[in-house]
């Protein structure tokens, strides 16, 4: 696998809050979701900039995605479209609890954002 730069993406990570260790099951699956949202945006968001920003509260984990490649048209890659990247993350998400946000639109980018109790 290559790195990012290999695809003209531009990556920048933000952590506010109190950074800290969560449960070993649940570490792995926030990592799961980060690294498919990565992966999208390395497979298809073209050249584009994109960052990851995390934000510790007391009892809540917010993470979020973005970035301001080609995007796409959620109505066609919805559910049943046969892809499972997407659809891991919501399941992922729904097992710890937490609720997962995919936004976008063709040439406006996508922001995948993930919020969880901790
Ligand atoms: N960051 C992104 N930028 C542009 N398009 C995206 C992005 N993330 C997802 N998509 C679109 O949504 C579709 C569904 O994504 P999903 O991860 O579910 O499947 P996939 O990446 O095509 O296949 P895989 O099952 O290997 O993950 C993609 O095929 C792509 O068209
Ligand atoms: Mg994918």
């Amino acid at each position: 696998m290559g790195s990012l730069a290999e695809y003209q993406v531009q990556g920048r990570l933000e952590v506010a809050g109190k950074e800290r260790r969560l449960p070993g099951p649940t570490e792995v699956a926030v990592f799961r979701i980060v690294q498919e949202a990565l992966s999208n945006v390395k497979q298809h968001a073209g050249p584009c900039r994109a960052t990851l920003s995390m934000m510790y509260a007391t009892d809540r984990l917010s993470i979020a995605i973005c970035d301001d490649g080609v995007g796409f048209d959620q109505a066609k890659e919805g559910r049943g479209s046969g892809r499972l990247g997407l659809v891991g993350m919501y399941e992922r998400a729904s097992l710890l609890g937490g609720i997962l946000k995919v936004t976008s639109a063709p040439g406006k980018g996508t922001r995948v954002h993930l919020e969880l109790p901790i």
